[in-house]
């Protein structure tokens, strides 16, 4: 009868949501919460709808054709954050250990392409042994298919992976393409091979969170983009995160009302910067100042911190502010920085967020570590990804700007739309000091006060050649402005440059130097 089914019905639903009560509670000893406690801190409360709740692997062979647990192991579906469609999965670490076998991939590529055809984010929650070892090929084919789909929804959707358990082997590349990669310390962990491998390969002893923890990851690889404590401030961050993004390439970012910035003057700003070119500060503080409620989304905080790359708002329009970094290496750019940058202002252009640049930058970083390893490919990464950014830019040069680091940060020969000057900007090939050695060598060797003649060279290098005009007098600037003006101009040039378009040559795809 229908009542009878219906009673049979729901008491399976029950059961499937309510889980396996000693794997649950192995989860919780584990320090983790169960994939729907997840999504239920991700998502508005009553939101989630759950897709392929009922789905099960179709393999068989040993512990395998007498046990096939409902959901095959990802708890898959759509909800809303702060009101917006995103679609989600999150591994179930207490099925499987959360492997992923053919039909738990299959779950995971249909919201994948629910998500593309709809033009909503895509999360994922990461939590699982890897390739489910028993379905063999099936499980890494599974793999691949959710490997090309991100790679076909790249810079169409934002895809946000969050690690919050094992992420291990070819499952480890799921978060690599993602747009946002989120850890927890001490449960998320991420390698290629795991700490057994290592020390049967090559006799190295390493603990999991040595090899690939939250705080390696955030800190030394760069594979982590944002790191966590706890599940719990992780998932809200992501919350965050995702009211800063627009839903697909076509929508722009959710705009909230105007702030009155035009008139917003910031007399802190001149008090944050010290006059004195080399003097470190906190380029953290500037960004605070001159964005909306000194509210940021920082990426990669413990990674490359000589350069400093948030989403925020300016006067309600979310934008990319990428600054070099005084307090962290002088500022200067190197390797992992330029790929830091990189990677953000191509997301940013990607998703159509105009891109704020504040420069004081010393150069590039000496040295040859740096240049045996690539520094220039790297660099040139970035100088790529500047130039052919499409999107609004806005380029503010607080202090110093020399060399090839004053091209790559978003000059205007490499296309910014806006270059604004403070009165305490330095913009050269290089130093007076480094200059008068190379032009004068020779004067300098021949002269009787060698000492005083290089005073003088250096006295005329910098009244010629760096004072706060010489760049606004040839074009280069567009306005030499009062730093406690910079939120109000930055808001008047974002404005001004709203309605942008730009039209690309016709290519299959440029040829980034990665
Ligand atoms: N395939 C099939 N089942 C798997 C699995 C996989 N890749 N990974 C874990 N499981 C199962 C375990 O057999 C166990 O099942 P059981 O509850 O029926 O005994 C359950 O998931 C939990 O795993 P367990 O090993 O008890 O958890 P743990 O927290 O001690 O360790 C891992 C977690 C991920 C470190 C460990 O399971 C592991 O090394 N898995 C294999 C990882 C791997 O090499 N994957 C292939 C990469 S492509």
């Amino acid at each position: 009868s229908m009542d009878r089914l219906r009673a049979e019905h729901a008491a399976l639903r029950e059961r499937i949501t309510a889980g396996d009560a000693k794997a649950v509670e192995r989860q919780r000893g584990l320090g983790k919460h169960t994939a729907r406690e997840r999504l239920d801190m991700l998502l508005d409360a009553g939101s989630f709808t759950e897709i392929d709740q009922f789905r099960r692997h179709q393999a068989s062979g040993r512990k395998l054709t007498d046990h096939r647990p409902h959901t095959d192991g990802v708890v898959a579906g759509s909800g809303t954050i702060e009101g917006r469609r995103v679609f989600v999965y999150a591994q179930d670490f207490t099925v499987f250990g959360g492997s992923l076998g053919q039909a738990h991939a299959a779950k995971i590529r249909k919201v994948m392409d629910l998500a593309l055809a709809t033009g909503a984010p895509l999360i994922g929650l990461n939590d699982s042994g890897g390739a489910r070892i028993q379905e063999g090929v099936l499980a890494l084919h599974g793999y691949g298919g959710i490997f090309r789909r991100q790679v076909a929804a790249s810079g169409v959707i934002p895809q946000i992976s969050v690690v919050l358990g094992p992420c291990a082997g070819g499952a480890a590349y799921s978060p690599a393409l993602a747009d946002f990669t989120f850890m927890v310390r001490d449960t998320a962990k991420m390698y290629l091979t795991g700490p057994d491998v290592v020390a049967a390969v090559s006799g190295e002893r390493v603990s999991h969170e040595e090899l690939g923890g939250a705080d390696v990851h955030g800190g030394q690889s760069g594979v982590a983009t944002v790191v966590h404590d706890d599940e719990e401030s992780c998932l809200a961050d992501v919350r965050y995160l995702v009211s800063l993004l627009p839903a697909n390439n076509l929508d722009p970012a959710p705009r909230l009302p105007e702030r009155g910035a035009a008139g917003d003057e910031r007399p802190r700003l001149a008090e944050l910067v010290p006059p004195e070119p080399s003097k470190p500060y906190d380029m953290r503080d500037v960004v605070a100042e001159l964005v909306d409620d000194g509210d940021f989304f920082e990426v990669h905080e413990g990674w490359a911190a000589n350069v400093i790359c948030a989403l925020a708002r300016i006067d309600g329009d979310v934008v990319g502010v990428v600054g070099n970094q005084p307090m962290v290496l002088s500022g200067v750019l190197d390797r992992a920085a330029s790929q830091k940058a990189a990677r953000f202002v191509r997301f940013c252009d990607a998703f159509a967020i105009p891109l704020v640049t504040l420069v004081d930058v010393p150069g590039f970083l000496p040295g040859t570590e740096q240049e045996h390893a690539g520094v220039i490919r790297h660099g040139a990464q970035l100088l790529y990804a500047y130039c052919e950014a499409s999107v609004p830019r806005i380029q503010v040069i607080l202090r110093k700007a020399y060399g090839g680091a004053y091209i790559v940060m978003d000059s205007r020969s490499i296309g910014t739309d806006l270059s604004l000057a403070w009165p305490t900007n330095e913009i050269a090939v290089m130093g007076a000091q480094g200059a008068v050695d190379v032009l004068f060598r020779r004067d300098l060797a021949a002269a009787a006060d060698p000492e005083r003649l290089r005073r003088e060279l250096v006295a005329e290098y910098t009244e010629q050649l760096m004072h706060p005009h010489y760049a606004a007098e040839r074009g280069l600037v567009d306005d030499v402005i009062d730093p406690a003006h910079t939120r109000a101009a930055v808001a008047g040039g974002l404005a001004m440059l709203r309605d942008k378009r730009v039209q690309g040559p016709r290519r299959k795809h440029g040829n980034v130097p990665l």
